[in-house]
């Protein structure tokens, strides 16, 4: 194991030559990420200086030659060039190539005293070789000093990933990045040796990506107008792209273009009605979540468009995959679209799944007539997969699990730990660490199908690039060593300090990372006669502080016994500084409080709300509905009996439920209460109904309350009753609605 990070240490030497004195600089402890497969350390430093030789006889590494002198000017140092290898203090770069091993990614890198080597069996290899050699570099080192000599650990490490795709996706539609941003992105992978950029440039709230043949896709398609009536857009142009792409092409970055359809697609059809079934002109959508009008099936013109965009897209993307989405596409329009029903019956397809099939395939089949191979959401399984297609798993990861049982190769992405939207409440570091690219349950021939992961980046709530960097920093060191270590055994607590050690690089690439995890959880200790509060620190180099009923914050050790109702707040502290989103969560003491309700619905195992307690344990859920506070269901109602033990006399009873339309999630149509006296025969005593439209488009809590005059009793039941789907008005009419409920308050 490596040490723990410590800071840099400082050998003092005189220099031979002069009576100035002159430090050694370099990093003691080693903090690489991802970390090397084998790595050894020796006591001796490699120390450089003015007359620094540099071998590297290879033509075919001159790219990766270059950045590496770039790197060592940054740092003050002009590394010399020399024809023949010199006696001491040098850097050997041997490029060990053979046809055989044009795509290893391996290297070789050994440090002594006296020089540096790195061997590799192609550019690829001899490019993460460098940025590994640039770990082991002081941070600060890009910032030349006087009197300085820095220096590397002797070590010898060699070093390959295990998959071969390790890939983060940028949306670039929901928000718009610049140029300036990608490149910064794509210096961050090739540092971390990602070597993926899934761009994502075509949605229903914008279209990103100029192509000639259909101008109208970015003068419309790029531009939203907002609720508030500003225009919000933006696109790359074809200049931008060829540099882009050039840039990462010199970092070993492959970029994967993504043109969604048939789904996801309402900017395309802002710009051009008649791709759609209706053929009626709609806006560029300004709402987050997923639409109806999607690309026609049955229409000919879609394809004939589609192909001549992604011709344009192949001329500028060398990459031998392309991304065609194929994800949430609703198949309401199909439905009721004449031509979409006589393709159906035309090619025989028994379903809409069965055209959304017939599309994938009919585009896959032109994609390999260009030689480019297709990968596409999971939705692609569904009515059959076309033959040489890669699966993106992202619905956890039965995708992936499917494509590998069937031949077919996939990426893992899940929502579960992929998803870099998702705050850190649903995906810390830590849990992106404990990513398992490879589905359970296949055999070692069918493990060889997962090509690797992404970690997805999607934008709706990303508005800009402080929010993009803390949402993707530092998880994306997760991924990486994830992606390039799998299966080796993980350790949490080395790989966070090496992250910790990691942090001066990200502040030299102007990255504002975010927090690691949460700052704070609580655990509530819930009985009849009280109301205990744990408090977990998301790491343990963290303080907290505490107040209840705003008293003054003070440093938090032990459980906290709340005596009343009230709201707890709690800052989380690192190094001095505030760490974290602040935490708050309201406290209610009632007289249900740590009674177990019998529930007559299975929450599902996302939304438990903390278990079979979560609605007597006195906390509230938040705005946020992932804050583990509250208990779901979908499709179903709920009906929950609650046991007093005891004949109480009851003053009112209520409880709140959870409304975010554009996440499926809805109040209840109505809530009945009930009340008994023993066990089983209980009598209606009101029925709240909700007064709120489901079309409110604001995330709101709602309470049912029901006042009771003071009768006596011992049993409570509490029927909520689920509207069952989504509306016709809504994104996606007919899917399955959810109901959030939390806290059944007894008074
Ligand atoms: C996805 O998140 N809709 C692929
Ligand atoms: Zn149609």
């Amino acid at each position: 194991m490596l040490p723990a990070f410590i800071p840099l240490l400082f050998f003092v030497l005189l220099s031979a030559c002069s009576t100035q004195t002159q430090s050694v600089v370099f990093e003691n402890s080693i903090s690489i990420i991802p970390l090397p497969q084998h790595i050894s350390r020796q006591a001796s430093v490699f120390v450089f200086n003015t007359n620094t030789a540099v071998f590297c006889p290879s033509k075919k590494v001159e790219q990766e030659f270059i950045l590496l002198k770039e790197l060592f000017k940054e740092g003050g140092i002009s590394l010399n060039e020399v024809a023949q290898l010199p006696q001491q203090n040098y850097i050997e770069i041997e490029l060990k190539d053979t046809v055989a091993n044009t795509k290893s990614e391996k290297y070789h890198l050994n440090i002594d005293s006296t020089r540096i080597r790195l061997t590799a069996y192609s550019p690829v290899g001899v490019f993460w070789g460098i940025q590994t050699l640039r770990q082991l570099l002081p941070t600060n080192f890009s910032q030349p000093k006087q009197n300085i000599l820095w220096a590397v650990p002797a070590v010898d490490i060699i070093d390959f990933p295990v998959f071969e795709w390790r890939g983060m996706l940028l949306d670039c539609c929901r928000h718009f990045f610049e140029k300036e941003v990608i490149k910064k992105y794509i210096d961050c992978l090739a540092f971390y040796k990602m070597n993926t950029l899934h761009w994502h440039l075509t949605e229903d709230q914008g279209w990103r990506l100029a192509i000639d043949a259909y101008p109208r896709l970015t003068a419309v398609g790029a531009y939203r107008k907002e609720a508030d009536s500003t225009i919000y857009g933006d696109f790359y142009s074809k200049s931008d792209v060829q540099e882009i792409v050039a840039y990462a092409k010199q970092r070993h970055i492959s970029i994967v273009p993504e043109i969604e359809m048939p789904g996801h697609s309402q900017a395309a059809i802002a710009a051009y009605p008649h791709l759609s079934c209706t053929g009626q002109p709609i806006t560029v959508a300004n709402k987050w979540g997923v639409f109806k009008d999607v690309y026609c099936a049955g229409n000919d013109q879609t394809f004939e468009f589609l192909e001549k965009v992604l011709l344009e897209v192949f001329a500028l993307f060398p990459s031998e995959y392309i991304h065609i989405g194929g994800d949430e596409c609703p198949k309401f329009r199909w439905e009721n679209c004449s031509k979409c029903q006589n393709r159906m019956q035309a090619e025989n397809l028994k379903d809409e799944a069965a055209l959304q099939s017939y599309f994938i395939n009919r585009m896959a089949a032109f994609l390999e007539k260009h030689q480019k191979k297709l990968i596409g959401w999971d939705e692609i399984l569904e009515g059959g997969l076309a033959p040489n297609a890669i699966v993106q798993s992202w619905r956890g990861m039965n995708g992936a699990k499917e494509a590998a049982l069937s031949g077919h190769y996939a990426i893992a992405s899940p929502t579960s730990h992929a998803y870099f939207d998702y705050d850190l409440q649903a995906i810390d570091l830590e849990k992106v660490y404990s990513f398992d690219p490879v589905p359970s349950g296949l055999n070692a021939q069918q493990k060889q199908f997962i090509k690797g992961g992404e970690c997805n980046m999607w934008t709706e709530r990303v508005p800009d690039e402080k929010t993009l960097d803390a949402k993707v920093f530092p998880r994306l060191l997760a991924m990486s060593e994830v992606l390039w270590t799998y299966p080796r055994e993980r350790n949490y607590e080395d790989f966070y300090q090496r992250v910790q050690g990691q942090y001066p690089f990200l502040e030299l690439k102007k990255i504002g990372y975010g927090a690691e995890t949460i700052p704070v959880k609580a655990q509530v200790y819930t009985s009849k006669q009280s109301m205990n509060v744990k408090l977990l620190k998301g790491s343990p180099d963290l303080t907290l502080k505490y107040s209840f009923n705003d008293t003054v914050f003070q440093v938090y050790e032990g459980i906290l016994s709340l005596q009343n109702s009230g709201t707890l707040a709690v800052q989380a502290f690192k190094n001095n500084q505030r760490y974290g989103t602040p935490f708050a969560r309201q406290f209610r003491k009632h007289l249900g409080n740590g009674i177990v309700p019998e529930l007559g619905y299975t929450y599902s195992s996302f939304y438990t709300g903390g278990g079979p307690q979560a609605l007597t344990n006195g906390i509230r859920g938040t705005l946020d509905f992932r804050d583990g506070n509250w208990q779901a269901v979908q499709k179903e109602s709920m009906e929950i009996i609650l046991d007093l033990g005891a004949l109480k006399s009851l003053k009112q009873l209520s409880t709140a439920f959870f409304q975010k339309q554009d996440s499926w999630i809805f109040l209840p149509e109505k809530v009945d209460f009930f009340i008994g006296t023993v066990a089983g025969n209980f009598q209606k005593v009101g029925t709240v109904k909700n007064d709120i439209s489901p079309k409110e488009s604001k995330v709101f809590i709602k309470k049912f309350s029901l006042t009771i005059d003071s009768v006596e009793a011992r049993y409570i039941k509490l029927v909520a009753f689920n509207i069952g789907h989504c509306p016709v008005w809504h994104a996606a009419p007919g899917s399955e609605a959810w109901l959030f409920i939390d806290e059944l308050v007894v008074e």
